[in-house]
C-alpha cells in the first residue's frame, strides 16, 4: 500500500514509537492522520494534517466515536500497548495481567472492530504492533507475552476475515525498541527511527508477519529450528 495519500490513524501518537510514526507518515506524504492520544496537549501542534483525537483504547465509547468521525480512513496503525513487566504467578501487581490484556488484546480488538466497516468500504490496511513475545515468554514479562500472544492469534483471525475486502492486516513483531517501555532492558535496543522505518517497509511489503530487528529474528529462526533448545536458553534471562 502507498502511503503518500493515505489517511491514518496511529493509536498511542504521544511518544515512543507512535510519535515517530506520526512524523514519518506526515514526511513520506499522508493526507491526514488522525493521531490518537489518552489526552490531548502532548503532540507538537503545527501540521494541519494532524487531526488529535482523545482516545483511550479501552474505552468502548471513545472508540466508536472516534470510528465515526474517521470514515476516510485507509490505514489502521494500532500502536498503543502496555508493558507491566511481571510474571506469570509470583507477581508484585496482581493487576497486570488484566490491564495487559485490556490495552493489547481487548482495546486493539475493540479499535479493528469499528474501525474495519470504514475499511472495507475505502480499501486499505492495519498494522498491529504486537511484539517478538507474542511468540515466546520471557520469564519476567510472561504476563505481557500472554496478551501479545492473544493478539497475534486474534489478528491472524481479523485478516481472513477482511481479506476479502481488499484490507492487507499485518502483524509486526518487535524485538526491544529504545522507548520508555524498554527504559530497564539492556541493550541492544532498535532506534525509533529505524523501528518507523521497518513498520512502514512492511506495509509496502508482502510478509504479513514482519519480525523487526535483529533479536526477534533469532528467536523466529530459533522456534522453526529447535523450539525447545529456545525455550531453555530464554528461562536463564
Ligand atoms: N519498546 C519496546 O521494547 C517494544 C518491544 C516490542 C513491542 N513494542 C510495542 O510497541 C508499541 C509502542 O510501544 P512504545 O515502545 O512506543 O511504548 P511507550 O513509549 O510506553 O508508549 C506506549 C503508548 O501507548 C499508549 N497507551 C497505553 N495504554 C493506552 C490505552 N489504554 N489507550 C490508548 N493509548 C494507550 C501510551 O499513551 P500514554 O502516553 O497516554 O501513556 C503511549 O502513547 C506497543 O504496542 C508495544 O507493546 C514495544
Amino acid at each position: 500500500m502507498q502511503i503518500e495519500g493515505c489517511v491514518a490513524f496511529v493509536t498511542g501518537a504521544d511518544r515512543g514509537l507512535g510519535a515517530g510514526l506520526l512524523e514519518k507518515l506526515l514526511e513520506r506524504g499522508a493526507r491526514k492522520v488522525y493521531a490518537g492520544v489518552r489526552k490531548k496537549g502532548g503532540l507538537a501542534d503545527g501540521d494541519p494534517r494532524v487531526v488529535p483525537v482523545e482516545i483511550d483504547i479501552t474505552n468502548v465509547e471513545q472508540v466508536t466515536r472516534a470510528a465515526s468521525n474517521a470514515k476516510d480512513l485507509t490505514l489502521l496503525i494500532n500502536n498503543a500497548g502496555l508493558n507491566r513487566t511481571q510474571p506469570v504467578l509470583e507477581t508484585n501487581d496482581a493487576e497486570a495481567a488484566r490491564a495487559e490484556m485490556e490495552v493489547n488484546y481487548f482495546g486493539t480488538l475493540n479499535m479493528m472492530r469499528a474501525f474495519s466497516p470504514a475499511l472495507k468500504t475505502n480499501g486499505g490496511a492495519i498494522i498491529n504492533i504486537l511484539s517478538i513475545l507474542a511468540r515466546v515468554a520471557l520469564p519476567a514479562m510472561a504476563s505481557l507475552s500472554a496478551s501479545k500472544a492473544a493478539a497475534l492469534r486474534m489478528t491472524e483471525g481479523a485478516r481472513a476475515e477482511l481479506a476479502p475486502h481488499r484490507v492487507r492486516v499485518i502483524s509486526v513483531l518487535p524485538g526491544p525498541i529504545d522507548t520508555e517501555m524498554s527504559r530497564d532492558v539492556p541493550p541492544p535496543k532498535i532506534p525509533v527511527a529505524e523501528a518507523v522505518d521497518a513498520v512502514l517497509a512492511a506495509l509496502e511489503g508482502e510478509q504479513d508477519e514482519v519480525y523487526m530487528g535483529a533479536m526477534a529474528q533469532e528467536i523466529a529462526h530459533g522456534l522453526a529450528a529447535d523450539r525447545q533448545a529456545l525455550h531453555a536458553r530464554l528461562l536463564t534471562l
